[in-house]
């Protein structure tokens, strides 16, 4: 795989970064994953906006290569011969001698590599995925795409071990979001989702979806919900860049609707991938 360091197109195992990364010391870094499909990027400018506000939420600077984000997406997509997957990009602060208190002035590291994946043809969107609940112990801003993603792997670990596919996160009662994706529930042809706050990040994926969902006259209730409620919902779904739509079929061992896809999730799932085109 060809991948990019700081303005270098390099062999993977060439790529380098210094061992006083703060985003490898402190987690002091952000992120944007861009789905691929048919050797095209999806939501490019919404990706970059939501970088931007990310970068700009924790007074960091943007890189030098920051304006090249396009073409640098594009040659890494064309070099590695993706048909389908993503685009990983990841900035940090940069390096500098570890103390708590950040340099004004370091220069930001940006790294990008490419993953090829099946998402469109996904197994898991025909039988759907079952998922369990775990707390939301995560810090307050999950509205910034930072790289702090411990607890959210943690949480697909617990998922594993319980045989399960993802975990949905909850806090005070009412379902946040899953560990690396929005959470959704069906109720008759109302969609339900929590509604934008730091408590979530705020999907790329998710605003496309509602607004499709609204094109296609059904009604959207961007409003919180419990475990409780989700399990006696007509159907339940997810929503990522790495994922697009994916129905939701068991919720902590409880069957969702019939216990297979649902009509709205398989409807949204096909209008987001017609439209992506
Ligand atoms: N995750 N919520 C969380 C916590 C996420 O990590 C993600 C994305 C989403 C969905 O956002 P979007 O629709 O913009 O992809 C919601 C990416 C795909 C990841 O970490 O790989």
């Amino acid at each position: 795989r060809i991948v990019y360091v700081n303005g270098d197109y390099l062999p993977e195992e060439e790529a380098k970064i210094s061992i006083f990364d703060r985003g490898f010391l402190m987690a002091d870094g952000v992120y944007e994953v861009t789905s691929v499909l048919d050797g095209k990027l999806l939501e490019f400018e919404g990706h970059l906006n939501r970088l931007k506000r990310s970068l700009s939420e924790l007074d960091m600077a943007q890189p030098p290569q920051f304006d090249d984000l396009l073409e640098i997406h594009r040659k890494l997509v064309a070099d590695n011969d993706v048909t389908e997957g993503g685009v990983y990009l990841q900035i940090t602060r940069g390096a500098a001698d570890r103390d708590f208190a950040y340099p004004k002035d370091a220069t930001p590291t940006m790294v990008l590599f490419t993953q090829s994946k099946v998402v469109e043809h996904a197994p898991a969107a025909q039988t759907g995925i079952k998922v369990i609940s775990i707390e939301d112990i995560r810090w307050g801003r999950r509205d910034i795409k930072t790289v702090q993603l411990l607890y959210p792997s943690m949480g697909k670990m617990m998922a594993k071990a319980a045989g399960k596919d993802d975990a949905w996160m909850v806090e005070d009662g009412e379902v946040t979001e899953g560990t690396s994706n929005n959470a959704y529930i069906v109720k008759g042809n109302t969609i339900i989702t929590r509604a934008l706050s730091n408590d979530i990040l705020h999907g790329i994926t998710r605003a496309s979806v509602l607004r499709y969902a609204r094109e296609a006259q059904m009604r959207v209730e961007e409003r919180s919900f419990t475990i409780e409620e989700a399990q006696a919902a007509d159907e339940a779904f997810i929503t990522s860049a790495s994922t697009f739509v994916m129905p939701v079929v068991e919720i902590d061992g409880e069957a969702i609707g019939e216990g297979a896809p649902g009509a709205h999730a398989k409807r949204l799932r096909e209008i987001y991938i017609e439209e992506s085109r």
